[in-house]
């Protein structure tokens, strides 16, 4: 099954973990996924920072690392490649955070579960900087906005975790990539993921509402496959380079 684009088409692709998966970075979900090893609520939920900053960067910090060793797989690159012929009719949006769309050559983006090489305040407002350092052991980096003005802060990574609430303004770009793509043929493709988290496994839902064609490249038939007309099933980085056709 080929998905047929022309140059006035309008594209939202949404990628989930599924699509980095061929690069050698584990998914959530799966056996021996992320979520198997790990307890969502001690590394992934600003609790579980509270409670134990050190565990929290020691995970994140071992994402970095491994994020950091692999390459973009073709799934990737063709991403990047259906962007590039589209240009301002395109937006991807990506819950992963491992930089991967990016280093393939994907701009109009955004990372809605933020980004594993950007670090913030916990406690203070300044902006999130980019930042691919390592921390393990006791020497949790602290904020030096906060101490120049004699408080601690606590440096976190720059992701949305569990119980917080995703960047209204990735929100508004999405709604208004929608609102100009309701006018025409709209197209909207999902890859590599579960469908179970909110409000990302939503979107295909506002996209029909929209008007939008609903596509979907995944492993296997994921929790929310009978809201896309059309299911391609197979591994991203195969199926990608092979499925658009241009008119
Ligand atoms: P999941 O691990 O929940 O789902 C990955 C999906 O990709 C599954 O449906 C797999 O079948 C599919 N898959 C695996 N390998 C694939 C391949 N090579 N090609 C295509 N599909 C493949 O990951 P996400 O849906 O991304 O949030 O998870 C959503 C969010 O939950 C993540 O962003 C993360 C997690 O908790 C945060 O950390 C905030």
């Amino acid at each position: 099954m080929r998905l047929r684009l022309d140059a006035s088409t309008h594209l939202l692709v949404l990628t989930g973990a599924g699509v980095s998966a061929e690069s050698g970075i584990p998914t959530f979900r799966a056996g021996g996924g992320l979520w198997e090893n790990h307890p969502i609520e001690r590394v992934a939920s600003p609790q579980g920072f509270r409670e134990d900053p050190e565990l929290v960067w020691r995970f994140y910090s071992d994402r970095r690392r491994q994020a950091r060793d692999v390459q973009p797989n073709p799934g990737h690159l063709a991403v990047a490649a259906i962007e590039e012929r589209l240009g301002d009719r395109f937006l991807l949006v990506t819950q992963n955070i491992d930089g991967l769309h990016r280093r393939a050559g994907s701009h109009r983006m955004v990372e809605i579960h933020g980004s594993l090489f950007e670090t913030r305040c916990a406690h203070c407002d300044r902006p999130s900087f980019a930042d691919d350092k390592v921390y393990y052991g006791a020497d949790v980096p602290a904020c030096d906005a906060c101490e120049r003005k004699g408080r601690k802060g606590l440096l976190r990574p720059n992701i949305v975790w569990f119980g917080e609430m995703l960047d209204p303004d990735h929100m508004r770009r999405i709604e208004v990539f929608m609102e100009s793509s309701a006018r025409a043929r709209f197209v909207f493709l999902a890859i590599g993921t579960s469908g179970v988290v909110y409000p990302a496994a939503g979107l295909v839902l506002h996209a029909r509402a929209a008007g939008a064609e609903t596509w979907l490249v995944n492993a296997d038939p994921p929790e929310n496959r009978s809201a896309f007309q059309h299911f391609v099933q197979g591994p991203s980085g195969k199926v990608l380079p092979e499925l658009v056709e241009w008119a």
